[in-house]
């Protein structure tokens, strides 16, 4: 049987797929997945099945040796650093993504709040509708402002004829706009009208790791010091990694409640699944631990900056193009399918947006604007695109 494991094949459709992956992923502008990452240091590790079920912070080794715990706990230390954490009261692993991270916080808010009612805008990512399908646990839907902002608003009206506990989900960069909801004034709004009992989870998918990192973040400011119970960010998204992974924050007295022994793997647990990825941790901890601060806001400043290139190559081209503060999403008018399935752009009714993350250069940037200044000056029924 050895032998037929080891025996080295050549198939042609693994070399078409990897040219294909070399030329998408130069062509990748929608979607906030930085491509541009070497991790040939760690490529040894593929020889092994490292598997971190369980929890990182036992104290005790778990049975099961071929793990990386201890990069994991290091890769939360750091994160927890960065949202600054209550020093002795945090805990959090390496998740599968962002969506991950958003079910971990909203079940741990539903034990602490059983009656609870989650509370989220307009412009929150899918994830979150579908958890609470999930969870069973019900759920308002607040509108947004125009540029993707939760209304402060209508989230007040709301809260003051609510009298189930509040479990408001704070979109820390949304999606589509990449819009920020102020923690601050969601908070202010909460002790206006003397509401003590609540859970606020950030879904820090995308912008967790880039407003760390801005000179102004002041009125964006969604960490622990601003009072929140749990933080969600994606891994692969700013930093890249060639899996998906993110990572979850929590305060561990909250966590605690979800505590239990597992005498199968000799190991207590407060994760979510059980089989975990043992090589995202090492992926995150080898990329924080080189890249250094200095190194990611260098990174991050280059892609605003790229941002609003982006836009005012649009605007000279008399094509409207926007961004909110801190954003490196680009939105635009939704030009036809062929231009958004050639850049992979994504898309929500009549906006598409670009996100000028390493891989979308000044070059790729130029050659969308090109295509879609092009496009524009062509009557509407030549366009590649049906009516919708
Ligand atoms: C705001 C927000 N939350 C959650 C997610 C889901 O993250 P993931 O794809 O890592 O599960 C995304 C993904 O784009 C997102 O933009």
């Amino acid at each position: 049987m050895p032998t037929m494991i080891h025996r080295r094949f050549n198939f042609p459709e693994l070399d078409r797929l990897y040219l294909q992956f070399q030329k998408d992923s130069k062509e990748m502008a929608g979607y906030p997945d930085n491509q541009f990452f070497n991790y040939s240091k760690l490529f040894r590790f593929l020889n092994f099945h490292i598997n971190n079920c369980g929890d990182p912070f036992q104290a005790k080794a778990s049975y099961y040796r071929i793990n990386t715990h201890k990069f994991e706990k290091e890769v939360i230390d750091i994160f927890a650093q960065l949202f600054h954490a209550p020093k002795n009261n945090y805990w959090g692993y390496v998740t599968n993504g962002g969506t991950e991270g958003n079910l971990y916080g909203i079940y741990v808010a539903r034990e602490l709040h059983p009656e609870g009612v989650v509370i989220y805008s307009q412009d929150t990512h899918y994830s979150i509708a579908k958890i609470c399908r999930l969870l069973r646990v019900p759920s308002l839907h607040i509108k947004s402002q125009p540029n993707g902002e939760i209304d402060y608003n209508a989230l007040q009206d709301a809260l003051a004829h609510e009298k189930r506990p509040p479990i408001i989900v704070a979109n820390i960069g949304t999606t589509m706009k990449g819009a920020v909801d102020e923690v601050l004034k969601i908070k202010e709004i909460l002790a206006d009208l003397k509401i003590q009992n609540y859970y606020i989870h950030c879904d820090a998918a995308f912008f967790g790791m880039i407003l760390p990192f801005v000179h102004e973040m002041e009125s964006q400011l969604f960490d622990f010091r601003a009072g929140v119970d749990s933080i969600a960010v994606s891994g692969h998204k700013l930093i890249g990694t060639p899996m998906p992974c993110g990572v979850v924050l929590v305060k561990n007295s909250n966590a605690e409640k979800i505590n239990s022994f597992i005498e199968y793997i000799g190991s207590s647990d407060k994760t979510i699944t059980g089989s975990r990825n043992g090589l995202s941790p090492l992926i995150l901890w080898y990329e924080l631990k080189s890249a250094k601060r200095e190194k990611l806001t260098e990174i991050i400043n280059i892609c605003l900056k790229r941002a609003s290139y982006a836009i005012q190559k649009f605007n000279e081209k008399n094509i409207k193009a926007w961004r909110n503060k801190n954003s490196m999403i680009v939105l635009f008018t939704r030009p036809s399918d062929t231009i958004i399935r050639k850049w992979q752009l994504a898309v929500e009714g009549d906006l598409a947006h670009l996100i000028t993350l390493p891989q979308v250069t000044h070059r790729v940037i130029d050659a969308i604007v090109n295509e879609v200044a092009h496009e524009s000056k062509k009557p509407k029924a030549k366009r590649g695109r049906k009516s919708r």
